[in-house]
């Protein structure tokens, strides 16, 4: 796992004032170039999951639009079905709803209703954790649906922004890298 984040590191790009002035952005698109370090990423997450989450994880959720690039394929390996977290609005059906605050306004996500089995242990992937709005509302509305969060998880941890703060009175938190 070491040797691994070693490699995902260097495979981080930098962009200064992206998507506006001040803000550094950690391009993580770079990795997706090397496909066997996506596959050792993916596999290395789920046998995180096996070792390391207490329960066993019924379900993967992933966060619209990066945690849909490894979300399912975590899920495949786990052998467990991928739930897909979005943006208001493009979920047919009946949904469940959380509002989170970002830098402009309110933004929602939505997980369909029947998503879950009641109590399912789900575990939440994201490529980035910042402030943690976006993964405590994805927490909230897996919980609405029934769901029990065993774990958020993402790639990066930008660590000034104290997304961690925000969430760990609610569940466990897990991050590869923190920058
Ligand atoms: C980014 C990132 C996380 C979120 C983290 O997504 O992929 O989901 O921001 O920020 P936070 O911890 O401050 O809430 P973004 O909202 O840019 O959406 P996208 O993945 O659809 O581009
Ligand atoms: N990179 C990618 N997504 C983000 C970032 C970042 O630096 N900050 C907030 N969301």
């Amino acid at each position: 796992l070491e040797k691994l984040k070693i490699e995902l590191a260097s495979s981080i790009r930098e962009f200064p004032d992206f998507p506006k002035k001040g803000i550094l952005f950690r391009d993580i698109m770079p990795i997706f170039q090397k496909p066997q370090l996506v596959t050792n990423l993916c596999v290395a997450i789920a046998a995180h999951a096996v070792a390391e989450i207490p329960v066993p994880v019924d379900a993967v959720a992933g966060l619209e639009a990066r945690g849909f690039l490894f979300g399912p394929q975590i899920a495949a390996i786990l052998n467990v079905p991928f739930i897909p977290i979005r943006k208001q609005g493009k979920l047919p059906g009946k949904t469940v709803r959380a509002t989170y605050v970002k830098e402009y306004g309110e933004d929602v996500v939505e997980v369909q209703s029947d998503a879950l089995k009641p109590g399912a242990k789900v575990m939440i992937v994201d490529d980035l954790l910042a402030t943690g709005g976006t993964m405590k509302a994805a927490i909230e509305v897996i919980q609405k649906a029934g769901g029990d969060v065993a774990e958020a998880f993402c790639i990066i941890e930008l660590a000034a922004l104290k997304g961690r703060d925000v969430l760990l009175d609610t569940v466990p938190v897990f991050t590869l890298l923190s920058f």
